[in-house]
């Protein structure tokens, strides 16, 4: 598909909807850059736990983040380990460091600040100026990319997102319950949700998709399907 400017595919949603199996597959599909917003803020989390910085200082850490060299790649052939994007900090691949739970908690603790928020939209809204794109997060559809011409809110039951989110860490070898698992996708959405800067909100103009009983081909053929049918309904 070719479009004359980028076309802007915007998916919101909270933790472990899906929004990553999907939006890669999608991306995929289509062609387009899969950017995933939240790997943004889980590096500034890591590298503020590393350099032992306090999670509560939005100005230090949006400092830190400024100055790190952050590459996001599609995984290449001997990078494909169930990854979703490949992630390059100052020449280290982080990919899985970020995909902890202490880092997982420390990117919502961190996301509150609004110095952090600034300078990681301003890097969002860069790459998707340029390309074709399926970027997504909790604010994607109303701050990322407000003229997006496909704006998603993707949403689940959040027991169901739990088992899936449970298999997943299992797969991986990491040892928790699922009692444990649940409890930590809940605290972490109430978090972003709550959060005075740019909380996870689905805005009235978004396509919302439950998931909680499809599977992520029949979620990915929906998404596929609207935007052929918008193609068309543009060539027109
Ligand atoms: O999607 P994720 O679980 O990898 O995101 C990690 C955290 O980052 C999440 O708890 C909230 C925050 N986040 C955000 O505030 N805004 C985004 N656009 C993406 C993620």
């Amino acid at each position: 598909m070719s479009f004359s400017v980028p076309f802007q595919i915007a998916i919101d949603g909270p933790v472990a909807a899906g929004k990553g199996t999907v939006s890669r597959l999608v991306a995929d599909r289509l062609g387009f850059l899969y950017v995933d917003t939240g790997a943004m803020y889980r590096v500034a989390a890591m590298l503020a736990l590393t350099k032992e910085c306090s999670l509560d200082d939005g100005p230090a850490i949006a400092e830190i983040i400024s100055q790190a060299k952050i590459e996001m790649n599609n995984p290449k052939e001997g990078e494909k380990d169930g990854r979703l994007t490949t992630v390059v900090v100052d020449g280290k691949d982080v990919s899985w460091e970020i995909r902890t739970e202490v880092v997982s908690k420390g990117a919502s603790t961190i996301a509150v600040h609004p110095e952090v928020r600034s300078v990681l939209v301003k890097k969002q809204q860069q790459i998707a100026s340029i390309q074709n794109v399926v970027m997504e997060g909790r604010d994607v559809t109303y701050r990322v990319l407000p003229e997006a011409q496909l704006k998603i809110f993707l949403t689940g039951d959040a027991t169901v997102r739990a088992k899936r989110r449970h298999l997943q860490l299992q797969t991986r070898g990491q040892n928790t319950t699922f009692s444990e698992v649940y409890q930590a996708i809940v605290d972490r959405d109430t978090h972003d949700t709550e959060r005075a800067t740019d909380p996870l909100k689905k805005i009235p103009e978004a396509w919302e998709i439950n998931t909680t009983d499809l599977s992520i081909e029949q979620v990915v053929d929906l998404i596929v399907n609207k935007v052929a049918a918008m193609r068309n309904q543009d060539d027109r």
